[in-house]
């Protein structure tokens, strides 16, 4: 039987690590990977991950299986974390959550909640977009369409272009995905403003989001970065959220996230519950524990929160440090445009305006590593490479 099958092409990005690994030039700045990494290029536990993981190992009584809507005190903790301390909608009785494996496993359930509840939905992704959402969200059978969001040439939002095509293309009843906070793989957000011309196009037009929060407290920090989700929380009768833990809790391999949606009426979700609860089932049955054990360990016991938030904030302004030094490096060198880009930008990620050519001159002749597309993982650099890295952007330009 599996004679029939095809081998998948290798992966580019896979393939880019291993060139990376295997160059040894002293001057090698790697900012391919997606993952966060500190100032000597490591992807530690977070201090309070492993605190909790050893209060963990002596409370944990049992291995039995947790539930189909995973884990209840992560799912508590972690909407308050997500929706605000005391907002509205936690004691609605609109909103249904579940933990998924990881936000990838929240997008999917996310994705088959729609599809069940509306089969011919098209999808509405932006155009670039994180490189597994249009696989991911397509291969349920859904219809995915893409909006511009970025313009390469002029480092900007293309929101003129984006609000007219959902305007004059989606029809009612259209889902369209949006990226919470440090939109990868741009980095470039959307202005407050902004936020609130989209909140009042979907609900001109009958279209509902769904949020894709991977980075929250890494923009601008935990509150601002929740900012859109919030407002469209507020103005829109249905939502539905994928969030994840793998950036911010540091826990990628733990399969960390959780699903909410948000519908009219509390009968409403009570629904989506138990459709979400029924899609968990036929998938994997269950959501993975540990990780979000952890969660619930960290965000119920003050002091490790304390410590988490602490080093989160670390994290956050040790990307936001390195994008002010390698937009002044840029800008002392003439390269205004990009380094303006390059400041406003959030998270981890910019999209560099270079052509494939020009990423793979990055790459073999000044043993830079970042994607074909231009996306850099600004986490990737330190502080004393920034001003090779803005000599070898510009050299290649
Ligand atoms: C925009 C976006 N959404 C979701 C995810 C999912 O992350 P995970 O499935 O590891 O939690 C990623 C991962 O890179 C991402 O960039």
């Amino acid at each position: 039987m599996f004679e029939t099958l095809n081998k998948t092409a290798p992966d580019a990005i896979v393939e880019m690590i291993k060139i990376a690994a295997a160059d040894t030039s002293p001057k090698k700045i790697d900012l391919g990977v997606g993952i966060y990494q500190d100032e000597v290029g490591a992807t530690p536990v977070m201090r309070a991950v492993k605190k909790a993981e050893r209060l963990w190992f002596d409370e944990e009584d049992s291995k039995k299986y947790i539930g189909i809507h995973g884990n209840p005190e992560f799912n508590r903790l972690f909407s308050e974390l997500t929706f605000g301390d005391g907002a509205e909608i936690l004691t609605s009785g609109r909103l249904a959550v579940a933990q998924s494996a990881g936000g990838s496993g929240a997008l999917r359930l996310g994705t088959e909640l729609i599809k069940m509840a509306n089969p011919g939905t098209t999808v509405w992704v932006s155009t670039p977009t994180w490189a597994n959402h249009t696989p991911l969200i397509g291969s349920t059978g859904l219809p995915v369409k893409p909006y511009p969001y970025y313009n390469k040439e002029t480092q900007t939002i293309d929101f003129d272009d984006m609000c007219a095509t959902l305007r004059n293309e989606a029809k009612p009843g259209d889902v369209v995905v949006l990226h919470g906070c440090c939109h990868n793989p741009t980095g470039a957000d959307l202005s407050q403003d902004q936020w609130r011309i989209i909140a009042d196009l979907l609900i001109e037009k009958s279209l509902m989001p769904f949020v894709d929060l991977a980075y929250t407290g890494l923009g601008d920090g935990l509150d601002a970065d929740t900012f859109g989700l919030r407002l469209l929380v507020d103005k829109c009768p249905e939502l539905v959220l994928a969030t994840s833990c793998s950036k911010n809790f540091g826990l990628y391999r733990e399969r960390t996230g959780m699903v909410a949606a948000i519908a009219r009426t509390p009968e409403e979700a009570d629904l989506c519950r138990s459709q979400i609860g029924l899609i968990m089932r036929r998938m994997i049955s269950m959501p993975p524990d540990h990780g979000a054990a952890l969660v619930a360990k960290i965000l119920s016991t003050p002091d490790l929160k304390a410590d988490w938030l602490s080093e989160l904030e670390t994290m956050r302004l040790r990307m936001s440090g390195l994008r002010q030094s390698l937009a002044e490096a840029l800008s002392v060198q003439g390269a205004e445009q990009m380094a303006n880009a390059i400041a406003s930008q959030k998270g981890m990620f910019s999209l560099l305006p270079v052509s494939p050519e020009q990423a793979e001159k990055l790459r073999s002749e000044h043993s830079v590593y970042l994607l074909n597309s231009g996306r850099i993982n600004i986490a990737g650099a330190r502080a004393e490479m920034i001003d090779g890295l803005a000599d070898a952007i510009l050299a290649v330009l």
